[in-house]
Protein backbone atom coordinates (compact mmCIF):
# COMPACT_ATOMS: atom_id res chain seq x y z
CA UNK A 1 0.00 0.00 0.00
CA UNK A 2 0.99 3.48 -0.98
CA UNK A 3 1.73 5.88 1.86
CA UNK A 4 0.87 8.53 -0.44
CA UNK A 5 -2.59 10.32 -0.25
CA UNK A 6 -4.06 10.15 -3.72
CA UNK A 7 -7.22 12.42 -4.28
CA UNK A 8 -9.64 12.20 -6.62
CA UNK A 9 -8.53 12.92 -10.16
CA UNK A 10 -10.62 15.57 -11.78
CA UNK A 11 -11.93 14.20 -15.34
CA UNK A 12 -11.67 16.57 -18.21
CA UNK A 13 -14.44 14.80 -20.18
CA UNK A 14 -15.99 11.93 -21.26
CA UNK A 15 -13.02 11.00 -24.18
CA UNK A 16 -15.55 8.43 -25.85
CA UNK A 17 -18.04 5.45 -25.74
CA UNK A 18 -17.47 2.18 -27.30
CA UNK A 19 -20.00 -0.16 -29.12
CA UNK A 20 -20.45 -3.38 -30.14
CA UNK A 21 -23.26 -4.25 -33.14
CA UNK A 22 -24.49 -7.06 -34.69
CA UNK A 23 -23.37 -5.80 -38.17
CA UNK A 24 -20.34 -2.86 -38.19
CA UNK A 25 -20.66 -2.08 -41.99
CA UNK A 26 -24.57 -1.34 -41.67
CA UNK A 27 -23.67 0.83 -38.62
CA UNK A 28 -21.03 2.79 -39.64
CA UNK A 29 -23.50 3.87 -42.54
CA UNK A 30 -25.90 4.51 -40.34
CA UNK A 31 -24.19 6.59 -38.09
CA UNK A 32 -22.54 8.62 -40.83
CA UNK A 33 -26.25 8.95 -42.04
CA UNK A 34 -27.28 10.41 -38.99
CA UNK A 35 -24.18 12.28 -37.24
CA UNK A 36 -22.18 12.88 -40.24
CA UNK A 37 -19.23 11.59 -38.42
CA UNK A 38 -15.69 11.26 -40.16
CA UNK A 39 -13.71 8.39 -39.66
CA UNK A 40 -9.77 9.36 -37.88
CA UNK A 41 -8.49 6.01 -37.14
CA UNK A 42 -9.47 2.74 -37.19
CA UNK A 43 -7.99 0.05 -34.36
CA UNK A 44 -7.68 -3.53 -36.79
CA UNK A 45 -11.29 -3.97 -38.12
CA UNK A 46 -13.14 -1.01 -35.45
CA UNK A 47 -14.07 2.43 -36.64
CA UNK A 48 -12.99 5.64 -34.35
CA UNK A 49 -15.20 8.74 -35.90
CA UNK A 50 -14.30 11.98 -34.21
CA UNK A 51 -17.02 13.87 -32.46
CA UNK A 52 -17.47 17.30 -32.95
CA UNK A 53 -14.00 19.13 -33.34
CA UNK A 54 -12.37 15.78 -31.37
CA UNK A 55 -10.22 14.38 -29.20
CA UNK A 56 -13.67 12.82 -28.17
CA UNK A 57 -14.99 9.65 -30.37
CA UNK A 58 -17.33 7.30 -30.61
CA UNK A 59 -16.00 3.80 -31.87
CA UNK A 60 -18.05 0.92 -33.18
CA UNK A 61 -16.01 -2.75 -32.94
CA UNK A 62 -14.81 -4.60 -36.34
CA UNK A 63 -15.85 -7.59 -34.97
CA UNK A 64 -19.83 -8.81 -35.53
CA UNK A 65 -21.42 -10.00 -32.66
CA UNK A 66 -24.56 -11.45 -31.15
CA UNK A 67 -24.49 -9.80 -27.85
CA UNK A 68 -24.64 -6.18 -29.35
CA UNK A 69 -24.59 -3.37 -26.36
CA UNK A 70 -21.41 -0.71 -25.14
CA UNK A 71 -18.21 -2.09 -24.53
CA UNK A 72 -16.89 0.61 -22.46
CA UNK A 73 -16.64 4.53 -22.07
CA UNK A 74 -13.25 6.53 -21.60
CA UNK A 75 -12.65 9.18 -19.41
CA UNK A 76 -9.77 11.37 -19.87
CA UNK A 77 -7.33 12.77 -17.56
CA UNK A 78 -4.35 15.78 -17.32
CA UNK A 79 -0.71 14.55 -17.69
CA UNK A 80 -2.46 10.69 -17.69
CA UNK A 81 0.68 8.78 -16.70
CA UNK A 82 0.02 4.88 -16.13
CA UNK A 83 2.26 4.04 -13.94
CA UNK A 84 0.59 6.86 -11.44
CA UNK A 85 -2.57 5.92 -12.23
CA UNK A 86 -1.67 2.19 -11.10
CA UNK A 87 -0.12 3.61 -8.45
CA UNK A 88 -2.89 5.27 -7.35
CA UNK A 89 -5.75 2.52 -7.95
CA UNK A 90 -3.48 0.28 -6.30
CA UNK A 91 -3.55 2.26 -2.78
CA UNK A 92 -7.23 2.64 -3.45
CA UNK A 93 -7.20 -0.91 -3.00
CA UNK A 94 -8.00 -2.18 -6.32
CA UNK A 95 -6.19 -5.24 -7.81
CA UNK A 96 -4.43 -5.37 -11.36
CA UNK A 97 -5.47 -7.89 -13.46
CA UNK A 98 -5.48 -9.80 -16.94
CA UNK A 99 -9.31 -8.31 -17.36
CA UNK A 100 -11.24 -5.48 -15.45
CA UNK A 101 -13.08 -7.60 -13.63
CA UNK A 102 -15.55 -5.31 -11.26
CA UNK A 103 -12.46 -3.42 -8.69
CA UNK A 104 -9.81 -4.38 -10.90
CA UNK A 105 -7.67 -2.77 -13.82
CA UNK A 106 -5.82 -4.30 -16.78
CA UNK A 107 -2.84 -1.75 -18.97
CA UNK A 108 -2.67 -3.15 -22.25
CA UNK A 109 -0.34 -1.93 -24.95
CA UNK A 110 -2.70 -1.43 -27.42
CA UNK A 111 0.08 -2.36 -30.93
CA UNK A 112 0.56 -1.37 -34.44
CA UNK A 113 -2.02 -4.76 -35.46
CA UNK A 114 -4.82 -2.61 -33.61
CA UNK A 115 -3.75 1.18 -34.80
CA UNK A 116 -1.42 1.68 -31.91
CA UNK A 117 1.89 3.20 -31.22
CA UNK A 118 5.14 0.72 -32.58
CA UNK A 119 5.98 0.48 -28.51
CA UNK A 120 2.28 0.17 -27.79
CA UNK A 121 0.03 2.81 -27.09
CA UNK A 122 -0.75 2.44 -23.19
CA UNK A 123 -4.32 1.91 -22.23
CA UNK A 124 -5.67 1.45 -18.55
CA UNK A 125 -8.83 -0.12 -18.26
CA UNK A 126 -11.19 -0.54 -15.04
CA UNK A 127 -14.04 -2.39 -13.88
CA UNK A 128 -16.79 -0.63 -12.10
CA UNK A 129 -18.81 -2.72 -8.70
CA UNK A 130 -20.73 -3.68 -12.05
CA UNK A 131 -18.39 -4.37 -13.99
CA UNK A 132 -18.90 -1.73 -16.73
CA UNK A 133 -15.60 -0.80 -17.58
CA UNK A 134 -14.27 2.31 -17.75
CA UNK A 135 -10.91 3.45 -19.73
CA UNK A 136 -8.81 6.25 -18.27
CA UNK A 137 -6.32 7.98 -21.04
CA UNK A 138 -4.83 11.45 -21.57
CA UNK A 139 -6.85 14.74 -22.61
CA UNK A 140 -5.52 14.38 -25.61
CA UNK A 141 -5.99 10.53 -26.69
CA UNK A 142 -8.17 10.55 -29.53
CA UNK A 143 -8.21 6.42 -30.12
CA UNK A 144 -5.34 6.84 -32.63
CA UNK A 145 -2.11 6.06 -32.56
CA UNK A 146 1.24 7.16 -30.87
CA UNK A 147 1.84 7.14 -27.36
CA UNK A 148 -1.00 9.37 -26.35
CA UNK A 149 -3.29 7.76 -28.73
CA UNK A 150 -3.23 10.99 -30.05
CA UNK A 151 -2.44 10.22 -33.51
CA UNK A 152 -5.16 10.33 -36.09
CA UNK A 153 -5.34 10.10 -39.74
CA UNK A 154 -4.41 13.38 -41.28
CA UNK A 155 -6.72 13.58 -43.57
CA UNK A 156 -10.31 12.83 -41.84
CA UNK A 157 -12.00 10.19 -43.97
CA UNK A 158 -15.50 12.68 -44.30
CA UNK A 159 -18.97 10.61 -44.17
CA UNK A 160 -20.23 10.80 -47.22
CA UNK A 161 -23.73 13.70 -46.40
CA UNK A 162 -23.47 15.94 -43.87
CA UNK A 163 -25.95 14.17 -41.81
CA UNK A 164 -29.19 15.16 -40.08
CA UNK A 165 -27.25 16.65 -37.04
CA UNK A 166 -24.65 18.41 -36.05
CA UNK A 167 -22.91 16.76 -32.72
CA UNK A 168 -20.12 19.02 -30.70
CA UNK A 169 -19.47 16.49 -28.36
CA UNK A 170 -20.97 13.32 -25.80
CA UNK A 171 -22.92 15.03 -23.28
CA UNK A 172 -23.18 11.93 -20.90
CA UNK A 173 -23.02 8.12 -20.61
CA UNK A 174 -25.76 6.37 -18.20
CA UNK A 175 -24.94 3.60 -16.47
CA UNK A 176 -27.60 1.27 -15.10
CA UNK A 177 -26.09 -0.12 -11.85
CA UNK A 178 -27.22 -2.10 -9.56
CA UNK A 179 -26.22 -0.52 -6.01
CA UNK A 180 -26.52 3.38 -6.53
CA UNK A 181 -24.55 4.06 -3.56
CA UNK A 182 -21.80 1.51 -4.15
CA UNK A 183 -20.72 2.94 -8.06
CA UNK A 184 -21.27 6.22 -6.19
CA UNK A 185 -18.26 5.51 -4.37
CA UNK A 186 -16.65 3.55 -6.71
CA UNK A 187 -16.59 6.52 -8.74
CA UNK A 188 -15.74 9.44 -6.32
CA UNK A 189 -13.14 7.31 -4.99
CA UNK A 190 -10.79 7.53 -7.74
CA UNK A 191 -12.25 10.77 -9.84
CA UNK A 192 -13.29 14.22 -8.63
CA UNK A 193 -16.97 14.19 -10.20
CA UNK A 194 -19.04 16.18 -7.62
CA UNK A 195 -23.14 15.67 -8.06
CA UNK A 196 -24.28 18.52 -9.26
CA UNK A 197 -27.81 17.28 -9.66
CA UNK A 198 -30.42 14.72 -9.19
CA UNK A 199 -32.79 13.41 -11.44
CA UNK A 200 -35.38 11.98 -8.85
CA UNK A 201 -33.45 9.47 -7.13
CA UNK A 202 -30.76 9.36 -9.89
CA UNK A 203 -27.33 11.33 -9.38
CA UNK A 204 -25.85 13.32 -12.22
CA UNK A 205 -22.26 13.61 -11.69
CA UNK A 206 -20.44 16.48 -13.59
CA UNK A 207 -17.55 15.85 -15.49
CA UNK A 208 -15.34 18.58 -16.84
CA UNK A 209 -15.93 22.01 -16.25
CA UNK A 210 -18.57 22.08 -18.99
CA UNK A 211 -21.93 20.25 -19.74
CA UNK A 212 -20.87 16.64 -19.48
CA UNK A 213 -21.92 14.49 -17.05
CA UNK A 214 -21.96 10.63 -15.89
CA UNK A 215 -25.38 9.74 -14.78
CA UNK A 216 -26.40 6.40 -12.39
CA UNK A 217 -29.23 5.49 -12.69
CA UNK A 218 -29.95 2.29 -10.01
CA UNK A 219 -31.61 -0.52 -11.47
CA UNK A 220 -34.88 -1.03 -8.79
CA UNK A 221 -38.23 -1.08 -9.03
CA UNK A 222 -40.72 -2.92 -11.84
CA UNK A 223 -39.18 -1.21 -14.94
CA UNK A 224 -36.08 -2.81 -14.27
CA UNK A 225 -36.80 -6.56 -13.59
CA UNK A 226 -34.51 -8.25 -15.77
CA UNK A 227 -32.36 -5.84 -16.57
CA UNK A 228 -28.83 -6.12 -15.98
CA UNK A 229 -26.02 -3.22 -15.08
CA UNK A 230 -24.65 -1.75 -18.35
CA UNK A 231 -23.88 1.87 -19.97
CA UNK A 232 -27.61 2.34 -20.80
CA UNK A 233 -27.33 5.03 -23.32
CA UNK A 234 -24.73 7.73 -24.21
CA UNK A 235 -26.05 11.47 -25.56
CA UNK A 236 -24.13 13.66 -27.87
CA UNK A 237 -25.02 17.59 -27.98
CA UNK A 238 -26.45 18.70 -31.03
CA UNK A 239 -26.59 22.41 -32.07
CA UNK A 240 -30.12 23.20 -33.21
CA UNK A 241 -31.99 20.75 -30.96
CA UNK A 242 -35.66 21.17 -31.60
CA UNK A 243 -37.56 17.88 -31.54
CA UNK A 244 -39.62 18.49 -33.92
CA UNK A 245 -37.53 19.22 -36.42
CA UNK A 246 -34.71 16.20 -35.87
CA UNK A 247 -38.00 13.52 -35.57
CA UNK A 248 -39.28 14.83 -38.94
CA UNK A 249 -35.61 14.06 -39.97
CA UNK A 250 -35.30 11.16 -38.60
CA UNK A 251 -38.35 9.56 -39.91
CA UNK A 252 -37.30 10.32 -43.80
CA UNK A 253 -34.40 9.14 -42.94
CA UNK A 254 -36.04 5.72 -42.36
CA UNK A 255 -36.21 6.00 -38.51
CA UNK A 256 -39.48 5.17 -36.92
CA UNK A 257 -40.83 7.97 -35.17
CA UNK A 258 -42.59 7.12 -31.90
CA UNK A 259 -43.50 10.81 -30.23
CA UNK A 260 -43.39 10.94 -26.58
CA UNK A 261 -43.32 7.59 -25.51
CA UNK A 262 -41.42 6.38 -22.22
CA UNK A 263 -39.33 4.06 -24.24
CA UNK A 264 -38.36 1.87 -27.61
CA UNK A 265 -40.64 -1.22 -28.19
CA UNK A 266 -37.76 -2.52 -30.98
CA UNK A 267 -34.91 -1.28 -33.26
CA UNK A 268 -34.99 1.90 -35.61
CA UNK A 269 -37.06 4.15 -33.32
CA UNK A 270 -36.70 7.37 -32.07
CA UNK A 271 -39.11 8.67 -29.34
CA UNK A 272 -39.45 11.33 -26.89
CA UNK A 273 -39.89 11.39 -22.94
CA UNK A 274 -40.80 14.06 -21.03
CA UNK A 275 -39.10 14.37 -17.71
CA UNK A 276 -41.00 15.45 -14.75
CA UNK A 277 -40.11 17.04 -11.22
CA UNK A 278 -39.82 13.20 -9.98
CA UNK A 279 -36.91 13.37 -12.20
CA UNK A 280 -35.37 16.50 -12.27
CA UNK A 281 -37.38 18.12 -15.01
CA UNK A 282 -40.32 20.59 -15.61
CA UNK A 283 -43.68 20.50 -14.01
CA UNK A 284 -45.39 21.24 -17.39
CA UNK A 285 -43.48 18.51 -19.13
CA UNK A 286 -41.12 21.04 -21.20
CA UNK A 287 -37.70 18.89 -20.42
CA UNK A 288 -38.41 16.60 -23.98
CA UNK A 289 -35.34 14.05 -23.70
CA UNK A 290 -34.86 12.37 -26.98
CA UNK A 291 -34.17 8.99 -28.09
CA UNK A 292 -32.98 6.46 -31.31
CA UNK A 293 -32.42 3.32 -30.94
CA UNK A 294 -30.18 1.19 -33.50
CA UNK A 295 -30.39 -1.75 -35.50
CA UNK A 296 -29.64 -3.72 -32.46
CA UNK A 297 -31.90 -1.83 -29.67
CA UNK A 298 -28.82 0.12 -28.40
CA UNK A 299 -29.85 3.44 -27.47
CA UNK A 300 -28.60 6.87 -28.59
CA UNK A 301 -29.82 10.12 -26.58
CA UNK A 302 -29.88 13.68 -28.40
CA UNK A 303 -30.16 16.81 -26.43
CA UNK A 304 -29.26 20.28 -26.77
CA UNK A 305 -25.80 21.54 -26.31
CA UNK A 306 -26.42 23.22 -23.00
CA UNK A 307 -28.21 20.14 -21.84
CA UNK A 308 -26.63 19.21 -18.17
CA UNK A 309 -28.74 16.57 -16.83
CA UNK A 310 -31.21 19.40 -15.04
CA UNK A 311 -34.43 21.02 -15.10
CA UNK A 312 -36.35 23.57 -17.79
CA UNK A 313 -36.25 23.03 -21.54
CA UNK A 314 -33.04 22.46 -22.48
CA UNK A 315 -32.21 20.46 -18.94
CA UNK A 316 -29.68 23.17 -18.57
CA UNK A 317 -30.84 24.50 -15.39
CA UNK A 318 -28.84 22.47 -12.62
CA UNK A 319 -28.67 22.25 -9.11
CA UNK A 320 -32.25 20.29 -8.70
CA UNK A 321 -32.43 18.10 -5.50
CA UNK A 322 -28.91 18.69 -4.69
CA UNK A 323 -29.80 20.78 -1.16
CA UNK A 324 -32.82 18.64 -0.65
CA UNK A 325 -32.40 15.27 -0.75
CA UNK A 326 -35.14 13.14 -2.78
CA UNK A 327 -37.76 11.31 -1.08
CA UNK A 328 -38.71 7.51 -2.83
CA UNK A 329 -42.77 8.40 -3.09
CA UNK A 330 -43.30 5.31 -2.60
CA UNK A 331 -44.68 4.26 -5.60
CA UNK A 332 -42.08 1.39 -6.52
CA UNK A 333 -40.88 2.78 -9.64
CA UNK A 334 -37.96 4.85 -8.42
FE1 LIG B 1 -29.61 10.30 -20.59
Amino acid sequence: MSEKNFKPVPVISINHASMRVSNPKRMVEWLQGIFGFPIVARQGESVVFRVGDGPQYFSILGEATDKPGYTHFGFSVENFDPNEFIERLTALGYEQSIYPDPGKFTLRNRGTDKGGAVEGTPELFIGDPDGIIVQIQDEKYAGGSGLLGDVTYAVPEEAPTKGLVESIELNHCTLGVSNGAESLKFYQSIFDLPVDTYQGPTPVLRVGTGNASLVLYELSGPEAKGVKPRIDHTCFAVKDFDVNRIEKDLGEFGMNVLGQSWRATGPLQTYYTQRMPDRGGDANGDTKELYLTDFDNNVIQLQDIRYAGGCGALGDVRGTGVDKPFEPCGCGAH
